[in-house]
């Protein structure tokens, strides 16, 4: 038994920044993005929520793949950016879609998220009685995450949303191995902190005696009402949320990305040459690029889109992929590669026939 990709879809917020715009922003230039990254645009959601984006590109791959939303059993959302804590990103989409039979749940593994949710979604629909198709979505607001002061990161990331459809199928096609990895950041190269450090009106031996009276003299200085202001003390960030050493991650990445993908070949019995397309996460086209040429794979097999999307972390696989079957580049039977690496550490990859 397997699982098969039905269809896919994507979404990208309205509004487009290129480099040029961000040199307004912070002190950059195209050039420097360019050539570091490959990056020349991101979409920012100004508007957008990641449920918005979630919805849309979940209603793409169902149009894609033929299928109503009442059809689907089970929706695994990928996301380190969700519009809350709870419900669930995945609760929300479910809810926007009207998938009124589907159980669904979040799942975070950072930038690797996309394979991490294929494999979890694929092993459900293998043991789960009655479980037949599943939409798996990746969901991202980047720019609410990042420090638009800091230069060395803003400039990597965007907002975006992919989504697939897969179906539990009698055959061996669709998914044939997965490998997931991890290793602890002990050097702290990649995080970013929650939104809920605000006022707190705890301390270490109790409760904070100030707090009524620092909440109070906010209301009056703030012409806030008292809920207002009540409100105001949670979900305030008081540090930069995405902290990123970014020479550290590089060299994880391209160390990772290649021995996943092969040890997924291994396992799927099949040689990287025989992949006719890899969809790897678009974080930078140096690392796919330095990953090519270590697999010993022509550049031109790896599909990216990170041109026009930015790293649109754990959605950003299921954009290319979406990118690359709409592009015609993916034919019925050829053999695809995905992987994925990112903060946790995390790292990851699926081969598939398509
Ligand atoms: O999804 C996973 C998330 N992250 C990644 O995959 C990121 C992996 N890392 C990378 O992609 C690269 O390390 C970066 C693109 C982030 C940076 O490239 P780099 O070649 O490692 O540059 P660097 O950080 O060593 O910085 C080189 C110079 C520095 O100036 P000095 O010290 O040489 O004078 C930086 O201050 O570039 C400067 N710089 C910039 N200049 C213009 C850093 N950011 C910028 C910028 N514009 N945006």
């Amino acid at each position: 038994m397997g699982s098969r990709i039905l269809g896919c879809g994507s979404a990208l917020p309205a509004l487009r920044v290129t480099n040029d715009d961000l040199s307004r922003v912070v002190d950059t230039s195209d050039e420097w993005i360019a050539k570091r990254t490959g990056i020349r645009a991101r979409h920012i959601a100004v508007e957008e929520t990641a449920t918005d984006l979630g919805v849309s590109a979940c209603q793409k791959a169902l149009e894609d793949a033929g299928v109503d939303a009442g059809q689907i059993d089970l929706i695994v959302c990928t996301t380190g950016t969700p519009d809350a804590l709870f419900p669930s990103q995945a609760a929300l989409i479910r809810a926007g879609l009207g998938a009124v039979n589907a159980v669904c749940f979040d799942l975070n593994a950072a930038c690797a998220g996309c394979v991490y949710a294929l494999t979890t979604a694929h092993s459900l629909l293998q043991t789960m009685p009655g479980m037949r198709r599943a939409l798996v979505v990746g969901s991202e607001r980047m720019s609410r995450a990042v420090d638009w002061t800091d230069r060395a990161t803003c400039v990597l990331f965007g907002d975006g949303a992919g989504a697939v459809v897969l179906e539990r199928c009698d055959d061996d096609q669709g998914v044939l191995a997965s490998v997931l990895k991890n290793e602890d950041d002990v050097d702290d190269v990649l995080r970013a902190n929650s939104l809920y450090a605000g006022d707190f009106p705890f301390t270490a031996e109790g409760v904070a005696e100030r707090t009524a009276e620092q909440i109070a003299a906010q209301s009056e200085a703030g012409g806030q009402t008292m809920e207002e202001a009540l409100a105001s003390t949670t979900c305030v960030g008081d540090a930069p949320l995405l902290l990123m050493k970014g020479r550290e991650v590089f060299k994880f990445a391209t160390r990772v990305m290649p021995e996943v993908l092969q040890e997924a070949c291994d396992q799927a019995g099949v040689a990287v040459e025989d992949l006719a397309v890899v969809i790897p996460h678009q974080a930078n086209e140096r690392i796919i690029s330095y990953a090519a040429k270590k697999l010993g794979l022509p550049l031109e097999r790896f599909h990216m889109v990170i041109q026009e999307t930015g790293n649109t972390s754990s959605a950003s696989v299921f954009m290319a992929l979406d990118d690359a079957r709409r592009a015609g580049r993916i034919q019925p039977g050829q053999l695809i590669g995905m992987t994925g690496f990112g903060a946790g550490l995390t790292a990851g990859a699926v081969v598939l026939r398509a």
